[in-house]
């Protein structure tokens, strides 16, 4: 089995990333064939800043090493180490019909949020589907916002097959994991860097401290009771605490007696707690910017071995070669 997912290099990860896409890569490198990567060319739709990419592209690599990526395991590399993507991406092109891409959530979004597209951005769910058929992936662990660019993905598995034959590309699947599919922001929307309402899974305590305080809730007093319905504390605390602590937590919120601070505080510190191996582990990596050099340029080696094998079947099958 090969499993593969991608994280854009666009800022500081934060918890959302993490449990819905490196949390479940972390535990498949055990089980099949792993590639993960580093979505550059995908970070170029929304920043034309070449020093904050470069930087942004350090960063995540580190984080997710922190987070227990093993490349004995997988093949850790740089979307753009592999340049034979855009390849493919021109030749699923040539059979995505407009009207899939204009469908898409991701692209809309950004259209009624004032903001100008470009053809990056439009034509980001074709080269999303280059990622995953350049290495014939079976099983690509994702959150609940790229669901969408999965189906997208399989349509053109399809058109490819039937136009040029059932075993050209490999049909992918998405893993989902409904617990983890929407990892809620401080205002209760989804976790997302553009909504500007997320926690960062590193950086400095006290300001980590602060925005977990600046997570949105109700104003019923300190001594009465407190909903648990829809909480985004209760939400989030669940990924960090516990059966028996988030049990105390709820039992807390019926009693009243307690206000939102001290939730939060709890949250901030279980939160704090659950990545204190990954921050060490972190700090150790960042003295090591050869190591982590390494991992990449072999990875993309890997990667790009693989890539040969699939683009040639493919360009055969096209008329290509
Ligand atoms: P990106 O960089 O926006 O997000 C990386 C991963 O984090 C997941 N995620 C979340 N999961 C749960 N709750 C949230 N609040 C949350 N926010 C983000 C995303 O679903 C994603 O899995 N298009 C991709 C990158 C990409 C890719 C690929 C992924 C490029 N090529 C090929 C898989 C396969 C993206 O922008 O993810």
């Amino acid at each position: 089995m090969r499993i593969l997912t991608g994280l854009q290099p666009s800022g500081k990860l934060h918890i959302g990333n993490y449990f819905g896409a490196m949390e479940p890569a972390v535990k498949l490198q055990e089980e099949g064939e792993a590639f993960y990567f580093i979505a550059d060319y995908h970070a170029m739709s929304s920043t034309a800043d070449p020093s904050a990419l470069r930087e942004n592209v350090k960063e995540l690599a580190l984080d997710f090493l922190a987070c227990g990526l093993n490349p004995e395991k997988a093949f850790f590399f740089r979307q753009s180490d592999v340049p034979q993507v855009n390849e493919l991406a021109w030749i699923l092109s040539s059979v995505c019909p407009m009207g899939l891409l204009e469908r898409c959530h991701s692209y809309k979004d950004k259209l009624a949020r004032g903001l100008s597209a470009n053809h990056a951005l439009f034509a980001y769910p074709v080269l999303m589907a280059a990622d995953i058929l350049l290495y014939d992936a079976n099983l690509v662990p994702v959150g609940e916002d790229q669901k969408q660019h999965l189906e997208v993905t399989r349509d053109l598995v399809g058109k490819i097959n039937d136009l040029y034959g059932s075993e050209t590309l490999v049909l992918p699947e998405a893993r989902i994991r409904d617990e983890v599919a929407k990892v809620p922001g401080l205002d209760g929307q989804k976790m997302s860097k553009s909504y500007n309402n997320t926690i960062p899974m590193f950086g400095a305590q006290k300001k980590m401290r602060k925005l977990v305080m600046k997570i949105e809730t109700d104003s019923t007093p300190v001594e009465a009771p407190k909903p648990t319905e829809n909480s985004i504390i209760i939400d989030l605390y669940r990924f960090f605490a516990s059966e028996s602590e988030q049990a105390q937590m709820k039992a807390d919120f019926e009693a009243g007696g307690f206000g939102y601070g001290d939730f939060k505080q709890r949250l901030f510190d279980a939160y704090w707690e659950y990545f204190t191996p990954m921050r060490e582990r972190r700090t150790e990596l960042e003295a090591d910017e050869s190591y982590v050099n390494q991992v990449l340029t072999d990875g993309a080696e890997r990667a790009r071995e693989e890539a040969s094998k699939v683009l040639t079947r493919v360009r055969e099958a096209v008329g290509l070669s």
